[in-house]
């Protein structure tokens, strides 16, 4: 039976529109474990936009399932990692100007500096996961510096227009997942997931853990709004 790990960024990005307390993706974070998620994900980015220091320190201290850390691979980051020792971290591209995280990671290019910060991270006990498209090279890259599991980038696939384009671009996931199995690494998946899309990996069981923020924290600002107003309503009717 596949994972599913809820990522709270998105509960912070509403926080942070207004610069105070509330919501809380900590809270969130023990919601969504309370109804079953078995592990929870939080990107810390270089700007803080969303998720801060102090959400990861409680997520910590508070999540009982599985913390995921998504990070770029910098000093900064990795230095944070090894001192709040998340159960795994996902290594992430990152550029200041994207909405979201773009595109997978092009663990060849960098394939040097990827295995020290793996060794850096293994020996604080910290497994590594590799964001990246889905591309054999990429996955065989992944293996060579070390890593522990790949996350495939589904944005590509669930940006896809046609019934056609979608069907071409999941057989690149597929694909990917094959090589991941063929090599022993631990296979996810993330980014752009929705209640519709998702129900394509159906046909493949190689993923084992799912990824998924946004449409999470979009639907539950739909299907929790009415309870959220009429709460405030039996507040004014009352007075
Ligand atoms: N996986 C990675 C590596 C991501 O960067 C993100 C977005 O933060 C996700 C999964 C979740 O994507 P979404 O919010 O579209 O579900």
């Amino acid at each position: 039976m596949a994972k599913l790990a809820v990522n709270v960024d998105h509960v912070a990005t509403i926080r942070e529109a207004r610069g105070i307390d509330a919501p809380d993706p900590v809270l969130a974070a023990g919601i969504a474990e309370l109804a079953g998620a078995d592990g929870i994900i939080c990107h810390l980015r270089e700007d803080r936009r969303h998720i801060n220091d102090r959400d990861l320190k409680l997520l910590r201290e508070t999540v009982k399932t599985k913390l995921n850390m998504e990070m770029a691979a910098v000093d900064e980051m990795v230095e944070i990692a090894i001192s709040v020792k998340p159960d795994m971290v996902t290594l992430v591209p990152e550029k200041r100007e994207e909405l979201t995280t773009e595109g997978g990671l092009d663990v060849m290019a960098r394939s040097a500096h990827y295995s020290e910060v793996v060794g850096r991270l293994h020996e604080a006990g910290i497994k590594v996961s590799f964001f990246i498209d889905p591309d054999p090279e990429q996955v065989g890259a992944a293996r060579d510096c070390q890593g522990d599991i790949i996350e495939i980038h589904t944005g590509h696939y669930a940006e896809a227009e046609s019934e056609d384009e979608a069907e071409k671009r999941f057989e690149r996931v597929i694909r990917a997942a094959q090589t991941a199995s063929s090599v022993d690494l631990g296979i996810s998946a993330g980014h752009g997931l929705n209640y519709q899309n998702i129900k394509r990996f159906k046909k493949l069981p190689l993923v084992q853990e799912y990824s998924i923020g946004h449409s999470i924290v979009a639907m539950a600002v739909l299907v929790g709004f009415e309870k959220a107003v009429r709460e405030m309503m039996d507040l004014v009717k009352a007075f």
